[in-house]
């Protein structure tokens, strides 16, 4: 029998029979009512442009509809099989199938449709699929799908990389990577899952820790993720700092401070000099907490190929037990993507740009404490925190209120945009969570290493020169005049 005919007696005629049952139509039902929606949820897209930011109508139409359309395909030769069981247990298969007649037309559209039909199938879960990934791949759905990322997904929307999706710095590229990511995924899908029953029995149900913690482990080395779009060696050369404070008086006194940073890199001699330079590619280094906060071993290839190794006196000359790391971006620049600012920063930064007005009297002092106060929720901060500002001021200056009313509440709804920014009472995520590498005043940062207290065999410690690193033009000066001769307002 020619290989055409083979499958039309052994395998159409049998599969037409058969799939007339429930399942199988249900099957055919489901697939056509979703196919149809996903369709036309493509085409409103293409038309308009526009593709909806919801991250449920996401899961919905990328993930549930396709899955439903799978399903619905899934069923029909389900159907298929038990049917034909059904009827071989009862003895009932016939001898002779409905007649299969290419000459018969309504047959041979029959068979035309589900040829045609096949192929949209193929396209369709093919389109459906690759759309689901890289929806999956999204911002949208990485940060906001999932409340548990609120915390990133809020710091991450007002950093320099928020137009970088999570997954260039989280989840390398590649098969494995991929799947890596997606069994991870769905562990912590689970942990979400079954987050409100965990803590009846801890050990056993799965739960997601809160906060989340850093480091995280199984980002991989810079090189791979920074490095794609920043060159490494890029020379730098200096950088200019000005910092705004403001004092606890009455008069809100500000104060700047100026400094330049010595970024340095590799300069056009391919010296490897200042902060960038000096740093790349060779150092490692021993922390012996979780957070790589305490690190008693430093080792540095020198630029001869000779090594040098700085310990600390808390060690006393036992080689400590810990992660070992190269250095890399990542150990300086840890909050890259998620700034957490303290409550002091915060406050700060936003009475330098104006965003709380500086000529309220005593504003920082009451703000900063309406900040750093505790509350059960955002929603609570949010209407605590305006109320006791201008409680504050009902009481001790009416006649501001009166005069200055919408620049109290403009104050107040700031304090709850840097609240709202910075704490998540749900995470368990407040000031000083996540602390930031970067400098040595408000944590250890630089001075992990550079403390002075690191010495090498000849004597030598890592620097703490204040100089190696930056040149302090003022320091909590009122209108420093540097400011002015170099023209900055
Ligand atoms: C520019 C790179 C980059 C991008 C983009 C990025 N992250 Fe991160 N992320 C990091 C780094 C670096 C850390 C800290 C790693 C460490 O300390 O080891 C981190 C840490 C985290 C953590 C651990 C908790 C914490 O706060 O340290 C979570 C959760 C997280 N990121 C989620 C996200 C989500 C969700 C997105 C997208 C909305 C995202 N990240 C985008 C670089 C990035
Ligand atoms: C997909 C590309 C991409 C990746 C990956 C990436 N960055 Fe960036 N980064 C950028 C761009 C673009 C900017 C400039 C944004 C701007 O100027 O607003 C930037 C800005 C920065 C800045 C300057 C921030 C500032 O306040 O001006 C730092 C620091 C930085 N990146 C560090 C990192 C680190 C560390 C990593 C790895 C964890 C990283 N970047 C990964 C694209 C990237
Ligand atoms: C030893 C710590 C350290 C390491 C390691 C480090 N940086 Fe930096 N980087 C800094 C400091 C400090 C600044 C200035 C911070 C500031 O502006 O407040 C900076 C600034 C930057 C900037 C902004 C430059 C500008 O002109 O404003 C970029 C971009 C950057 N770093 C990228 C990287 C990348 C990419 C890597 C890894 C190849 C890296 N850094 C490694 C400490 C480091
Ligand atoms: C893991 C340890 C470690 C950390 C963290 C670290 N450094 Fe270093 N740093 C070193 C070592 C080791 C050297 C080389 C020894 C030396 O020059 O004193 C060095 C050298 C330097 C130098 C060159 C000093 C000179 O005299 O030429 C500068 C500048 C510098 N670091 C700045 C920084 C800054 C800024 C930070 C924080 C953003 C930082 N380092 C964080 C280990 C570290
Ligand atoms: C290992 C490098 C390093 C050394 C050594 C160092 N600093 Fe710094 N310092 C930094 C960096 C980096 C910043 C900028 C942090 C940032 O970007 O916010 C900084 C910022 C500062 C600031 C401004 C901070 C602020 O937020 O207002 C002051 C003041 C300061 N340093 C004082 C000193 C003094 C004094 C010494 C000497 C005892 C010193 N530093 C030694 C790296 C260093």
């Amino acid at each position: 029998m020619p290989a055409f005919e083979k499958f039309r007696e052994n395998w159409l005629r049998p599969a037409l029979f058969f799939g007339n049952n429930p399942i199988s139509l249900a099957g055919g039902a489901i697939t056509t009512a979703s196919g149809i929606t996903m369709i036309s949820y493509w085409v409103v897209e293409i038309v308009f442009r526009r593709v909806s930011d919801n991250p449920y109508l996401g899961i919905i139409f990328f993930l549930i509809v396709p899955a439903l359309f799978v399903l619905g395909l899934a069923l029909i030769p389900v159907g298929i099989y038990l049917r034909r069981r059904e009827l071989q247990q009862a003895g009932q298969i016939p001898a002779e199938f409905p007649r299969v007649d290419f000459n018969d037309p309504v047959f041979r559209h029959g068979v035309d449709i589900v040829l045609v039909a096949t192929i949209v199938n193929f396209l369709v879960v093919a389109t459906a699929s690759y759309r689901g990934a890289s929806y999956m791949d999204s911002p949208q759905f990485c940060g906001q799908s999932c409340h548990v990322m609120k915390p990133e997904y809020t710091a991450y929307q007002i950093s320099p990389h928020s137009h970088v999706a999570c997954v260039e710095c989280h989840i390398g590229s590649g098969a494995q990577a991929y799947f890596s990511a997606k069994v991870n995924g769905t562990k912590q899908l689970l942990e979400v899952s079954f987050h409100p029953i965990a803590p009846l029995a801890p050990k056993i149900i799965p739960n997601y820790p809160e906060p989340i913690p850093s480091p995280v482990t199984s980002l991989r080395p810079a090189r791979y993720t920074c490095e794609e779009c920043h060159t490494p060696t890029r020379f730098d050369g200096d950088k200019l700092l000005v910092k705004s404070e403001f004092a606890d008086d009455e008069k809100n006194t500000e104060t700047q401070t100026v400094l330049i940073l010595h970024l340095g890199g590799v300069d056009s001699l391919s010296h490897y000099i200042g902060i960038h330079g000096v740093h790349l590619g060779h150092i490692e280094y021993i922390a012996t907490d979780s957070t790589r906060t305490t690190i008693p071993w430093v080792q540095r290839v020198n630029p001869d190929g000779t090594k040098t190794t700085y310990v600390s006196s808390a060690l006393n000359g036992v080689q400590p037990q810990g992660e070992r790391r190269l250095m890399d971006c990542i150990d300086c620049h840890n909050r890259a993507a998620h700034t957490f600012v303290t409550a002091e920063e915060a406050i700060n930064q936003a009475m330098a740009g104006g965003a709380i007005s500086p000529d309220l009297p005593w504003v920082h002092k009451e703000g900063l404490s309406l900040l750093k106060a505790s509350y059960s929720s955002q929603a609570q901060a949010g209407v605590e925190i305006p109320r006791q500002l201008e409680a504050f001021y009902r009481q001790n200056d009416p006649g501001l209120l009166a005069s200055n009313g919408p620049q109290v509440k403009a104050a107040g709804q700031e304090l709850v945009l840097l609240y709202d920014q910075n704490v998540f009472p749900f995470m368990k995520v407040t000031w000083g969570t996540h602390p930031n590498h970067i400098g040595h005043m408000s944590y250890p940062g630089c001075f992990r290493c550079h403390d002075g207290d690191h010495v090498a065999k000849g004597g030598a410690a890592i620097t703490q020169d204040c100089s190696a690193c930056h040149n302090l033009l003022a320091v909590e000066e009122a209108k420093p005049k540097v400011l002015s001769d170099l023209g900055i307002q």
